[in-house]
């Protein structure tokens, strides 16, 4: 009896260290760097679909705080290389996801995928091809932000007497600025703790100046980083950082967001995922906050798109493509970018779900110009991407336009796309 007991006592022991093995079995690991407020509440929107869904598979949300993935990518690759991918993870479109994860043979094919859920009627051809290699696509949309929207706080121009219309010039910027210069409120917002947040700045003022077609050269050679128009607008970028909150290096992306919300900073030059920040804080659009293009980046819109993969050899295959099957799907794409700042990948959302900001982002996308940004990935190659950010982390301290440009020059040549 006693010992019978005993190894009923030994039984259970033993099956609480080895935990319920159909429930590790059915796991499904999603890596993202989706830990802002309003990000990881848009992607718990898909994770808790998916879980009722398929309740019986555990989700791991495997996130790594730090805007823009900064921190989360290399620990992505370092697992890559080390054979441990996680099921699926987020990426850009472009050089990011070819150079990084489907040239190197991590990421697999989801052309099946696409194939069964009708999906090449329903995201554009042009979406379709940034995704594909040898017309197989790698990778399912989930969203599509804007990153060169100037935000501002509604209440602090109101009161100041400042009208706002549908556009803004830089130089009206810059006068607008002058005016909240050595006041409380600083007139420009930003945290970049991470270095690609100012980068953000950057490449919208890179666009605004030069315009789509000079900005689009950058990437394939015909515009060089030397020239004079490239220069003017690494100047302009330079007076704009003397407008910036002063605690700007000890913010993240999504505190500066808050700062604006609190009426601390009026305009914000940021990607449209400080949207979801701002409805996040409780704020209304068109009552407490307004936007315009970035100045001069009227007709462009600085695309950042954001997906999942399939890893090739992912440890669940199963449970990942009914995860990606699912991210694919209209009133997921439509609950989760409501949250987010985002508008549909998808081409057959209902429009009326989305407020005035989303439509706008909506019109603005289908009216203009899509150009890649380099800060997000897309652009150019990661090594490219990295001198960037060196760059910029050197140039915030010295404001040496001719060394920042002729770094930027000598890497593009490194990198393959440069004259
Ligand atoms: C981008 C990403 C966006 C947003 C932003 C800030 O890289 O595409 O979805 O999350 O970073 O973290």
């Amino acid at each position: 009896m006693r010992t019978s007991l005993l190894l009923l006592i030994i039984l259970l022991l033993s099956s609480c260290q080895s935990g319920d093995p159909t429930r590790s079995e059915k796991q499904i690991e999603v890596f993202t760097w989706w830990t802002s407020g309003s990000e990881a509440s848009a992607l718990e929107t898909v994770l808790e679909t998916y879980q009722n869904r398929y309740p019986d598979v555990e989700v791991i949300n495997a996130s790594i705080a730090g805007g823009g993935g900064s921190a989360a990518r290399p620990v992505l690759q370092t697992r890559l290389v080390g054979g441990n991918p996680p099921d699926t993870w987020q990426t850009h479109h472009g050089a990011e996801l070819m150079g990084q994860y489907v040239m190197p043979g991590f990421a697999a094919s989801v052309k099946d995928l696409y194939d069964a859920e009708g999906w090449y009627e329903l995201f554009s051809p042009s979406l379709i091809e940034m995704v594909s290699k040898d017309s197989e696509p790698y990778l399912v949309v989930l969203n599509l932000h804007r990153s060169n929207t100037l935000w501002y706080n509604k209440h602090v121009l109101a009161e100041h007497g400042i009208p706002m219309g549908d556009a803004l010039s830089i130089e009206e910027l810059f006068r607008i600025a002058e005016e909240f210069q050595n006041t409380e409120i600083a007139p420009l917002c930003m945290g970049d703790t991470g270095i690609w947040a100012t980068g953000i700045m950057f490449e919208n003022t890179l666009a605004g100046t030069i315009g789509a077609e000079r900005y689009q050269g950058l990437w394939n050679g015909s515009t060089r980083f030397t020239d004079s128009d490239v220069m003017e607008a690494v100047r302009t970028y330079g007076r704009l950082l003397n407008y910036q909150n002063d605690d700007h290096a000890a913010l993240s992306w999504d505190q500066a967001a808050d700062k604006m919300a609190e009426g601390a900073c009026v305009f914000y030059s940021m990607g449209d995922w400080v949207y979801g920040e701002l409805i996040r804080d409780g704020l209304q659009e068109n009552i407490d906050f307004g936007w315009v293009a970035h100045p001069g980046t009227e007709g462009i819109h600085i695309l950042v798109t954001d997906g999942f993969t399939l890893a090739r050899n992912a440890p669940h295959p199963e449970e990942t493509l009914n995860m990606l099957r699912i991210m694919g799907e209209r009133v997921v794409q439509e609950d989760f970018n409501l949250i987010k700042g985002s508008i549909c990948a998808r081409n057959d959302c209902d429009r009326s779900r989305f407020g005035p900001y989303l439509q706008w982002a909506m019109d603005e996308y289908a009216k203009s110009v899509a150009v890649p940004t380099a800060i997000h990935g897309s652009a150019a190659p990661a090594d490219f991407q990295q001198s960037l950010n060196d760059a910029l982390t050197d140039f915030v301290v010295r404001r040496d336009a001719e060394a920042f440009t002729e770094m930027l020059a000598r890497e593009a040549r490194a990198s393959g796309f440069g004259m």
